[in-house]
């Protein structure tokens, strides 16, 4: 699978700076990014820094390369899967919307077919501008989307909307964008949420999981182009979008919803709580207070993702270690014990991690003995992550 090329135009504005940062972390997320910068632009900075850190030559100027001129800004504009345009003058954006292309930068994204975000920065004034606006307008009619800038203080002295979106803004919108199609073709089968194991028609064994670590990974990987089947114990959560959804009560009813999906998954994640135990018996009627002392027996249920693992031919699989502690040693011990590619541990005595909080921090940690770890963030940003480790380590691996 080949790796995504961004195509990052600079215009002239002092936000041209804060580019140098997206650059580095879209880099660092795995994309390839090409910068074309605006004559304006490299007077702010120089475009050595954006070659530097995108390690790919930056243009700027339609003539540069006098022997491939007329081929350049065609193919970039070929090669981009996505096109950003940060910060975005109203002189580009005036330029873009009335068909303009006498640069570099205009003369590409006029050559392009990839989907277009543009940053605007500018003064209050000028963003409020009418001919500014029915530029927008006109773009955005046309299927251009924008990043919107931000009310603050701007560089000129005003305060008012126009400065640049946060860079986390920038960069969270590109890897929620659907351009990032590199699980495509990929069919996906996540558990996620607890199990609930009945005693008697109104009491059960269960534990807090919510589901929401295993709901992001599945719209996660939706959003990224997989063919999504999610078998999911008692959530509140919704289906998440375009997922087949399959809901279950007990640990018996997960599997057997697992083995009748699993012959037709590539990747296994198995990120639900599932009770280890279940009553012997389950009562039919309510259970009456009688005796002093109650002794239940419990028999143990099927580990799902062991069960898969003895028979994975070339499935990727990935389980979760939720551990009280030395978690990194008895994650190890589950990634060879159910015959895993990787497992995601997390240390559940945090308390700003594991169950039921909307974070976590874990550390990866794959049968090649590579790690890494994932410092606290959103559950939906670690699904991000997770889904990055996997298509960089396991699926391109194997390609
Ligand atoms: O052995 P332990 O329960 O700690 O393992 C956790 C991992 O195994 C999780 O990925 C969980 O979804 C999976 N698991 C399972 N079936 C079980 C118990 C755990 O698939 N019965």
């Amino acid at each position: 699978m080949s790796q995504q090329n961004i195509v990052v135009g600079v215009t002239g504005g002092i936000a041209a700076y804060k580019m140098v940062d997206v650059v580095s972390q879209l880099r660092k997320a795995g994309f390839n990014v090409h910068v074309i910068m605006t004559a304006n632009a490299s007077q702010f900075i120089n475009p050595l820094t954006f070659q530097t850190i995108s390690q790919n030559a930056v243009m700027v100027d339609q003539f540069q390369a006098p022997s491939h001129w007329d081929v350049r800004h065609i193919s970039m504009a070929d090669k981009a899967d996505l096109f950003l345009i940060a910060p975005a003058s109203a002189n580009m954006i005036g330029k873009i919307a009335n068909g303009i292309a006498d640069d570099m930068l205009s003369t590409t994204v006029m050559a392009t077919t990839a989907p277009v975000l543009i940053a605007p920065a500018m003064n209050v004034h000028m963003y409020e501008n009418e001919i500014v606006q029915q530029n927008i307008n006109r773009l955005k009619a046309l299927g251009y989307q924008f990043i919107d800038p931000e009310f603050g203080r701007l560089a000129c002295g005003y305060e008012g909307k126009g400065r640049l979106a946060s860079n986390d803004v920038i960069v969270n919108t590109i890897l929620e964008f659907n351009c990032l199609k590199d699980l495509q073709g990929q069919k996906v089968l996540i558990t996620a949420g607890p199990t609930r194991e009945h005693l008697d028609p109104v009491r059960f064994f269960s534990n807090p999981s919510t589901g929401k670590m295993g709901y992001a990974l599945a719209s996660q990987a939706g959003k990224r182009g997989a063919s999504v089947t999610l078998i999911s114990g008692p959530s509140h959560l919704p289906d998440p979008k375009d997922v087949n959804t399959v809901r279950v009560q007990t640990a018996q009813q997960m599997y057997e919803a697992v083995l009748e999906h699993e012959c037709d998954a590539d990747i296994i994640i198995g990120a639900a709580a599932v009770a280890d135990y279940r009553p012997v018996q389950q009562a039919a009627q309510k259970i009456k207070k009688a005796q002093d002392e109650l002794t239940l027996t419990l028999v143990k249920n099927p580990d799902i993702l062991r069960e898969i693992g003895k028979h994975k031919n070339n499935r990727i699989l990935v389980g979760f270690a939720a551990e009280t502690h030395e978690p990194l040693k008895y994650g190890l011990e589950k990634l060879v014990k159910k015959n895993l590619d990787l497992i995601v541990i997390n240390n559940v005595s945090d308390s700003d991690a594991g169950f039921a909080v909307d974070t976590n921090r874990v550390v990866l940690m794959d049968v090649e003995g590579n790690e890494e770890k994932i410092e606290l963030t959103s559950k939906q940003q670690i699904a991000i992550a997770i889904w990055d480790y996997i298509v960089k380590h396991l699926i391109n691996k194997e390609a």
